[in-house]
């Protein structure tokens, strides 16, 4: 598929379980709106844990969107678990994105009002499914959190609501968990114990997870770190080391400048 992830896989785009194409996304209309996306394509193979990295304004968010159907592109496909998902009407989109999509946000996004259980049983039941209490209770024991079951979030530390956060996000057992910025209101140590999770829920279950970072180093713990600049494809990089991500994000800012260089520099 797209040149820039040949190297990713041997068999590339077989077994991606997202995979946009051409996707470009327009804020407002053509002529002076913002083009946030600007023809990516990209794969994301099922089983792996993806970084998302660039500048502010890049298009991170967008590209997370899109792929997760919460907002549309303006032209080009999505296709989430083997659905073209670009057609889809909101009620399609909406039942797809309950029952296939974990999302996990930067500000945790819990219902105050409701305990643990409640909070992390929630997608099931908005699903019309009934929730098996010893799965909800399965799911919370995995982020570290059985003691705490009958808490509010107001009473969970910003480390612990995350996790609830990501318990509820693997409730219905999706096809990807997205995260963006999912550790970007943590200290490092809670910032650490969460990207375990996450490395975890990849290595054990067999997940896909994708977040967007600013953090070299929760970037190491993925297997690939995509580059975005300027709504586009900037560069990859397999098995990263904090290190070079650093040392890409510090060219990448120097493209800002010199687009022409970004393929010859790497
Ligand atoms: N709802 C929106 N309306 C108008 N412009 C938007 C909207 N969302 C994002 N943008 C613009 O699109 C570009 C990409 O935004 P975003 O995807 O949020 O970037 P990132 O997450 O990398 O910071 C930015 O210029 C941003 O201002
Ligand atoms: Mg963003």
């Amino acid at each position: 598929m797209g040149s820039k992830n040949v190297n990713q896989t041997p068999i590339q785009g077989v077994d991606d379980v997202v995979r946009l194409h051409s996707v470009r996304k327009v804020y407002g209309n053509e002529r002076n709106g913002v083009v946030a996306l600007d023809g990516v394509t990209l794969g994301i193979a099922r089983g792996t844990f993806t970084a998302v990295m660039g500048p502010s304004g890049s298009g991170k968010s967008t590209a997370l969107h899109c792929a997760a159907g919460l907002d549309r592109p303006t032209s080009g496909s999505v296709l989430l678990d083997g659905r073209e998902i670009t057609g889809l009407g909101e009620r399609e989109l909406t039942r797809l994105r309950r029952e296939r999509v974990g999302f996990v946000f930067q500000s945790f996004n819990l219902l105050p009002a409701l305990t643990v259980v409640e909070n992390v049983a929630l997608p099931l039941r908005l699903a019309g499914r009934r929730p098996k209490r010893s799965r909800v209770d399965d799911v919370i024991a995995r982020v570290g959190l059985a003691d705490r079951r009958a808490h509010r979030p107001g009473e969970l530390s910003g480390g612990q609501q995350q996790r609830v956060a990501l318990a509820r996000a693997l409730i219905t057992d999706p096809a990807v968990i997205f995260g963006d910025e999912p550790t970007g209101a943590l200290d490092t140590r809670t910032a650490l114990e969460v990207l375990a999770l996450l490395r975890q829920a990849v290595r054990d279950s067999g997940q896909t997870v994708v977040i967007v970072t600013h953090d070299p180093v929760a970037a190491a713990h993925a297997d690939r770190v995509v580059f975005l600049a300027d709504g586009r494809i900037a560069d990859e990089l397999t098995s990263p080391t904090a290190h070079a991500v650093s040392a890409r994000m510090t060219r990448l800012g120097a493209w800002a400048d010199e687009p022409a260089l970004a393929d010859g520099v790497r």
